[in-house]
């Protein structure tokens, strides 16, 4: 609605602006008139075409979105229900695939919920594989604790409840999770960063991961951090490529945004452009 509104205020301004100038200007009013015109069709088809290509984008995103739900629902043995905390299905399946296509078998998820049940599943399957996942929220980390005895995953995951402590990270203190149970010598394939969330009042809340998780990776380990199209994510990913020089980076276009750092440079031939 409001770039609507923006559209059909520009499309007003080139309208009239170059006529009101051309007559303030002394020009004759037929040529005046003409020129305007001229102007004001130009301009308004460069708009139209603006606007016509942000429509179908965001047709072609919806339609990625649904094609991942559906395909997501069709295979998994599991009820699936979509929350609006929810990591996107078309970020999952993202996820789901580069599981699948580089092997990963151990993973590491802050912020709980589908995506531990989903992945669970997924290492059923397969017979291998396992996700931990750290919650600040016990009542939320017991209910997807709960779900996944329910559905006899509790074999491939696990649930665990992380107080949100002062963490220095990056000369900067976040409230971030107490990982201090987390065996040092634990190596991760992959690390799910979809927490805290930053509707809590930081921002930034997600800036420690990579500086506390990187040695938890294994030779091959990616984290990904989901919601990365947000301007504070977006700072947060500014910063890890600056201070990661040995790490290797890409954003992806997908769902809320997913920004990938893996050990591995060929592990990003993995991902859309
Ligand atoms: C972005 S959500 C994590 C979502 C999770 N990875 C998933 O795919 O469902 C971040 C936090 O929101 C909290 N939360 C509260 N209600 C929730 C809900 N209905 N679904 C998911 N997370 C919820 C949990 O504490 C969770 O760690």
């Amino acid at each position: 609605m409001k770039r609507d509104l923006q559209l059909a205020v520009g499309a007003a301004a080139v309208t009239l602006v170059p006529g009101i100038v051309l007559w303030l200007a002394g020009a004759p009013p037929v040529p005046t008139l003409l020129a305007s015109l001229a102007i004001a069709v130009v301009a308004i088809l460069a708009l139209g075409r603006r606007w016509y290509r942000q429509v179908v984008a965001r047709i072609d995103a919806q339609t990625v979105h649904l094609q991942s739900a559906i395909g997501i629902a069709a295979t998994a043995d599991i009820p699936v229900y979509w929350s609006g905390h929810a990591i996107t299905p078309e970020t999952l399946k993202l996820i789901q695939h580069l599981v699948d296509s580089l092997g990963l078998r151990s993973v590491l998820e802050l912020g709980s919920g589908i995506s531990t049940l989903l992945l669970a599943n997924d290492f059923r399957r397969r017979g291998a594989g396992r996700i931990l996942s750290f919650d600040d929220d016990q009542r939320w980390a017991e209910q997807t604790m709960a779900k996944l005895r329910h559905e006899k995953l509790d074999g491939f995951a696990e649930v665990r409840t992380a107080a949100l402590i002062d963490v220095d990270a990056a000369g900067r203190r976040a409230k971030w999770y107490d990982l201090a149970a987390l065996d040092k010598a634990a190596r991760f394939d992959l690390v799910i960063v979809d927490g805290p969330p930053a509707w809590q009042g930081d921002s930034m809340a997600r800036l420690p991961a990579l500086y506390v998780l990187h040695q938890h990776l294994s030779s091959n380990g990616l984290l990904v951090l989901d919601d990365a199209a947000r301007p504070g994510e977006r700072a947060i990913a500014q910063q890890w490529q600056r201070d990661f020089p040995d790490l290797h980076f890409r954003m992806v276009q997908t769902g809320r945004g997913l920004f990938v750092a893996a050990v591995q440079k060929s592990a990003l031939d993995f991902l859309p452009e």
